[in-house]
């Protein structure tokens, strides 16, 4: 698997794009047909890719102790993350045994899961511990009533899961490590946006449209189509620049400190993000709900520093409010407003040039593994 540049690298290689006036480019120009962001057999292919992968559910951050958990939709299957009192992770499908009620939702820390609807009750470890009026229930054998398990794997600071399939750690060792533990977890936000969860992974995989969509937010402190684009496996990284990468020119390299200097953006293919902002690093999940609907889940970590420390809490959520405030609306009424070009149900395509490789590879990978 290609190894990515460390930051040295990186910044000598954004340092001569600037010189040169260039950014890194691909070899292919693609045609995506308009029909694959509106198309309901196309989207049912992509919930089941989905389904079938490893795909990154929340910062191992959320479940710093026992018995915290997380519980949230991912292709539209409930599902319950938790640490055990054993200190394991685990993850089940979130539906009661009786009929089906997920039994936990949202996030945090409990000592075994009561589900809402008739009180059937559940350890850490999924089994079923108690059922509600038992002698109602004869004939069913409690210790076949557990949580269905589901396949969970954490690797450098996130929970993976496969809905489908046991995840071996060799399907993640070509996963770069994101967090570590002294990284925190502060927030988190969703919304959900009329538009593909394409369009929106889009918006992060490029840096063409700086000084044209955020001319007023990123551009007066960003480099506009000046990125070092790299592949691993079917994933990408996409580098931003700020301005500020200038003043590291008369450092020597290796005492060089890439704090602050870039924005570093993880495509982990299919469907999520990590960015690694200034003192903030974002886990941002693309739910697709419908062909036209799409849910952005977003975990925010403080930020470890170059000198060891970790950012703030408070110094991280400015950091955080900053970039809300900013790109990231306008990142996503483009996508709103390029659904609605879609909807129109011209038989069209969209272009991706050379500028926009990481998209790109990413059509590529789609498109043979759908
Ligand atoms: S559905 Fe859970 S107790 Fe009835
Ligand atoms: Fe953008």
């Amino acid at each position: 698997m290609h190894k990515l540049l460390n930051d040295e690298q990186l910044i000598e290689r954004t340092l001569e794009h600037i010189d040169n006036k260039t950014t890194d480019i691909g070899t292919d120009v693609w045609r995506e047909p308009m029909a694959s962001y509106l198309d309901h057999d196309r989207f049912d292919a992509e919930i089941a890719l989905i389904r079938r992968s490893p795909v990154p559910f929340c910062p191992t951050a959320m479940l710093a102790e026992k018995g915290s958990y997380v519980a949230r939709k991912a292709a539209g299957t409930p599902i319950l993350v938790v640490r055990g009192m054993d200190g394991e992770i685990r993850a089940f499908l979130n539906g009661c045994r009786h009929r089906g009620m997920p039994v936990a939702s949202g996030a945090g820390c409990a000592r075994a899961f009561v589900c809402p609807y008739h009180s059937w009750s559940y350890s850490l470890d999924g089994s079923l511990k108690n059922i509600a009026g038992s002698h109602g229930f004869p004939g069913v054998d409690v210790s076949e009533h557990g949580l269905v398990q589901i396949s969970a794997r954490e690797k450098g600071g996130v929970v993976y899961v496969n809905q489908e399939a046991e995840i071996a750690e060799s399907d993640l060792s070509g996963m770069p490590d994101f967090f570590t533990h002294d990284q925190e977890y502060f927030e988190q936000d969703s919304v959900v946006d009329a538009t593909n969860w394409k369009l929106i992974a889009e918006t992060t995989m490029e840096g063409y449209h700086i000084k044209g969509l955020h001319k007023n937010s990123f551009y007066p402190y960003g480099l506009d189509n000046t990125n070092v684009v790299e592949t691993f496996g079917p994933n990408s990284r996409v580098v931003f620049p700020f301005r500020r990468i200038n003043e590291l020119r008369d450092i020597e390299p290796s005492k060089r400190n890439s704090d602050g200097v870039f924005t570093t953006v993880y495509n982990l293919f299919p469907n999520t993000v990590v960015s690694i902002l200034s003192k903030h690093s974002t886990l941002t999940i693309f739910e697709p709900i419908a062909p036209g609907k799409t849910e952005i889940l977003i975990y925010r970590v403080t930020n470890r520093l170059q000198d060891g420390s970790t950012a703030s809490v408070e110094d991280a959520k400015r950091d955080a409010d900053f970039v809300k405030g900013a790109g990231l609306d306008e990142d996503r009424e483009a996508a709103v407003k390029i659904q609605e070009t879609i909807n129109s149900g011209k038989d069209l395509y969209l272009t991706f040039g050379l500028f926009e490789k990481a998209i790109v590879h990413f059509h590529q990978n789609l498109e043979k593994r759908l």
